[in-house]
């Protein structure tokens, strides 16, 4: 099931992506979560620091599996996915380093690493709950179009229009990595519940096709519809060209207001 949460304004909507991955975290005695990067996330990341901060959770028994890293950038790199996790939210909370998993970006095998990560997870007991943002392009993690609704955890080239995106990270287009590593979307589906964050009207087209269009592998978000269990936290301008909003979701929006 797909259920969309309206939020009327940027601060409501961080606090509301951040409620529902404070909920998992409380809720379980081990939680497990899938995490992002990108510009997405940043607010949410600053609100579950602020819980903590408030001394209202604890990230002491979570466990977290990051969905990708740029292939060629040490960890200590600042754009590097696992300094950008210390950044935001590691270093910010209770988690205890050897729970953060973010895959290794200049492993000198990365297919055994690619195997490794799939069975790190497995042996965590699975994720509780993998938060998204979406790409321009339909990408979930770094599935670009086209990519096997059965990919496990695997090294990839990067589109042209994602490195692009990624550019304003970097001094110029040129320092952006071409390849990452990413789960996969199999992986990314195997979690038992997901929530899907995006803002603005850029993610208005692919949210539309994503989310109400055919499922296909040309957009790899597409195969969320597939899942029991989805929850989008969307502000108007990204939800602006979804269709027949249903009675519940303008529900989440009176409640929101
Ligand atoms: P963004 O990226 O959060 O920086 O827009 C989303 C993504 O590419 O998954």
């Amino acid at each position: 099931m797909l259920r969309v949460i309206l939020c009327e304004n940027a601060a409501r909507w961080a606090s509301e992506a951040a409620d529902i991955i404070a909920g998992v975290i409380r809720e379980k005695s081990r939680p497990v979560l899938i995490l992002p990067t990108g510009g997405t996330p940043m607010p949410v990341y600053d609100a579950l620091a602020q819980s903590h901060a408030d001394g209202v959770l604890s990230f002491a028994h979570t466990t977290t599996f990051n969905l990708d890293e740029y292939v060629g950038l040490e960890p200590t790199h600042q754009q590097s996915y696992r300094a950008f996790m210390e950044r935001n939210l590691f270093q910010r909370v209770d988690i205890p380093a050897g729970n953060t998993h973010v895959p290794l970006g200049v492993a000198a095998d990365m297919a055994a690493q690619c195997q490794q990560y799939e069975q790190a997870l497995e042996q965590a007991g699975g994720a509780d709950l993998a938060v998204l943002g979406i790409g321009g392009n339909g990408h979930i993690g770094f599935n670009e179009p086209g990519t096997s609704f059965a990919s496990r955890t695997h090294v990839v080239s990067l589109d042209e229009r994602t490195r692009r995106d990624n550019a304003r990270f970097f001094s110029s287009l040129d320092q952006v990595p071409t390849q990452a590593v990413t789960m996969g979307l199999s992986t990314i589906q195997s979690a038992r519940r997901i929530l899907l964050l995006a803002q603005g009207a850029a993610k208005a087209p692919i949210l539309r096709a994503a989310l109400q269009g055919p499922v296909t592998e040309s957009v790899p978000a597409s195969i969320l519809q597939c899942h029991g269990d989805v929850v989008a936290v969307l502000d108007l301008a990204a939800a602006s060209q979804l269709e027949d909003l249903s009675v519940e979701w303008r529900a989440g929006l009176r409640q929101m207001a």
